[in-house]
Order: C-alpha cells, then sequence, then structure tokens
C-alpha cells in the first residue's frame, strides 16, 4: 500500500556524481574531510565512472585538480588541461552512455582561489572573467562535455558561454547553470577536495543566505540568456528555494548536495549517531520531493545500487 501510494520517486537516473580528478596522481588520493571521495588519478577516474554509469546514475560531473595555479587560471583552457583531459578520457571510455558535465569555473585553477580573474584592487572582475568562460566553455565543448555548469556566479556567465558554444559549432552542448549559489560554510570540505587556494570569501558574487527573492531573480535572468537547466545550491538548507524554483522554472531544476552536508552525515554515521543508509536515502527523498528533478550528490554510484 505505501508502495502504491508514494509521493516522490528516487531513480538512479536522477543522480549526479561530481568526480575530481588530480593532475599527476598516480593513485586515488583520500579527501579527509569527506570520507569516501577521492581525488582519482586518470586511471581510477575511469575505472569509477564506468562503475558508475553501470549502476544507473544519470550523468558525472567533473572537477580538475591541477598541479599548477596561476592568476588566470590557465589550467583550465590549456587543452592539455587536468580537467579536458579527463573529459577525453571520459567521452572516448563512454560515449554517449552517460551525460558528462564538467565544472565551467576558474577557482580549481586560480592562485588566488576566486571564480574569476582579479582586478588591480584585488576584486573580481566580472567582464574579463567572462572572457575566460567563454574560452574555457570551449575547451571543455572540444573535449567532450555534452553539458557545462557554469558555478562561478558572474553576471551574463550563460549568456556569454552560450553564445562561444554557438559561434564555436558546439549548439549542441548544454548549459547546467548553477543559478542560485549561495556564500555557505557547507563548502568547506569542497576546498579541501581541490586543494583551494582561497584565502577571503565569495559573498561579492555568491548569494546572501537570507534572500530567496533574489535566488528567483538569478534564474530567470540565467534562463533569459538560454541555460537548458538550472541549479540551487546547497541543498538542504535551501529546500524552499528548490520548491519556489521548481514552482517557476520552464526547464529542469537540479540541487547539489554540497561536500558539507555529505561530510556531516558520514561523522555522524561514523559515530554511530545516524543509520547511514537510511539518512542518506531520506536526504536524497527530500531534495527530490521539494521539487528537484536531478540530485547532484558524491552519494550517487552507491545509492543508485540501492534503487531501482
Ligand atoms: C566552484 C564550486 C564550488 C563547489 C562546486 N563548484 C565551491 C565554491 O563555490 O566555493 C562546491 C561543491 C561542494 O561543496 O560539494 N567551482
Amino acid at each position: 500500500m505505501r508502495r502504491l501510494v508514494s509521493e516522490t520517486t528516487l531513480r538512479p537516473r536522477q543522480l549526479i556524481l561530481p568526480m575530481f580528478v588530480a593532475e599527476g596522481a598516480d593513485s586515488p588520493r583520500p579527501i579527509s574531510s569527506m570520507p569516501g571521495v577521492v581525488q582519482h588519478s586518470r586511471d581510477s577516474l575511469r575505472k569509477a565512472a564506468v562503475e558508475a554509469v553501470r549502476a544507473g546514475v544519470g550523468g558525472l560531473m567533473l572537477f580538475g585538480v591541477p598541479k599548477v595555479h596561476d592568476a588566470v587560471g590557465s589550467g583550465a583552457t590549456d587543452e592539455n588541461g587536468v580537467l579536458n583531459v579527463a573529459l577525453r578520457d571520459l567521452r572516448a571510455e563512454l560515449g554517449d552512455d552517460t551525460v558528462l558535465m564538467a565544472d565551467t569555473c576558474l577557482d580549481e585553477f586560480t592562485d588566488h582561489g576566486h571564480c574569476g580573474v582579479l582586478d588591480e584592487a584585488g576584486a573580481v572582475d566580472n567582464d574579463a572573467t567572462l572572457e575566460r568562460y567563454a574560452e574555457m566553455a570551449i575547451a571543455q565543448a572540444k573535449a567532450g562535455a555534452h553539458v557545462l555548469g557554469p558555478s562561478g556566479m558572474m553576471d551574463g556567465q550563460v549568456g556569454v558561454i552560450r553564445r562561444a558554444l554557438d559561434d564555436a559549432g558546439y549548439a549542441d552542448t548544454g548549459i547546467l547553470a548553477y543559478s542560485a549559489k549561495y556564500a555557505s560554510a557547507f563548502y568547506g570540505p569542497f576546498r579541501e577536495a581541490v586543494d583551494s587556494q582561497l584565502k577571503g570569501d565569495r559573498k561579492t558574487y555568491q548569494q546572501d543566505p537570507g534572500n530567496a527573492r533574489e535566488a528567483l531573480r538569478e534564474i530567470e535572468l540565467d534562463l533569459a540568456e538560454g541555460a537548458d537547466a538550472i541549479m540551487v545550491k546547497p541543498a538542504l538548507s535551501y529546500l524552499d528555494v528548490i520548491k519556489a524554483a521548481a514552482e517557476l522554472s520552464p526547464v529542469p531544476v537540479a540541487a547539489y548536495n554540497i561536500s558539507g552536508e555529505y561530510s556531516m552525515i558520514e561523522a555522524a554515521a561514523a559515530n554511530g549517531w545516524l543509520d547511514r543508509r537510511r539518512t542518506i536515502l531520506e536526504v536524497l527523498t527530500s531534495i527530490r520531493r521539494a521539487g528537484a528533478d536531478m540530485v547532484l550528490t558524491y552519494w550517487a554510484a552507491e545509492a543508485a545500487t540501492w534503487l531501482d
């Protein structure tokens, strides 16, 4: 009876697995603040990606961890940069068996850790950053990404990337816009995951946790600029924003169940304070219930094996 009347589905195809690949790694490196998640080598990335796709996940979202960082994040646009190499590897291995996505953002590649390039005063220069995003988008599309995920919260990023892709002959490459991304303390473990160089914070470009209307404005702008899907991030402290987004969005809505949301449950479960599997499934179901069509989660591959 409960199965018959259940309102919310949770299926492997609705889950997207974020993965990290580290330049020069010859074996996977554990991320201490995210037990169970690693910085992959090229080889282990390929194997883990195949396994996740076999488990039925709907997509993969790749992040690169370069060896060298510089002011403009050169590694992001270099065709031999770690992320672009990994995209080529996975596209060759998986073809169109999954939706291959890439983080289109400079923070993993810059020596100051910001999502864009800086002006002389040290502030993020929105419009100069857009030019870098356009180049990065073309490099990623060329490397085989099906969908790009601009996560830097620069104004106009979706429109600039869309035009750059179209002009370069990548009209079929999609954009999953990180539209409503909050300046969250829950990103903490991610900063270790990508060896982030960030000293300050991202409050000048990410949103204030108290603002919900602002999220809807950001979503409307991204839709007008050509987003094929939109995202709310983080997920758990922003379920109301996911719900509001789902009510207004004519395109699919994604939610990112981020690093800190992962780590706090892993930590509690490791202490025996929570039933790990039940908690994970409850969290993912609640994000779906709020209205997310798809959920980015570090549990994607494992949870997929629990679901049908
Ligand atoms: C920025 C980016 C971040 C995450 C994904 N893309 C970090 C940030 O904005 O500080 C966070 C993901 C997570 O915490 O799981 N490229």
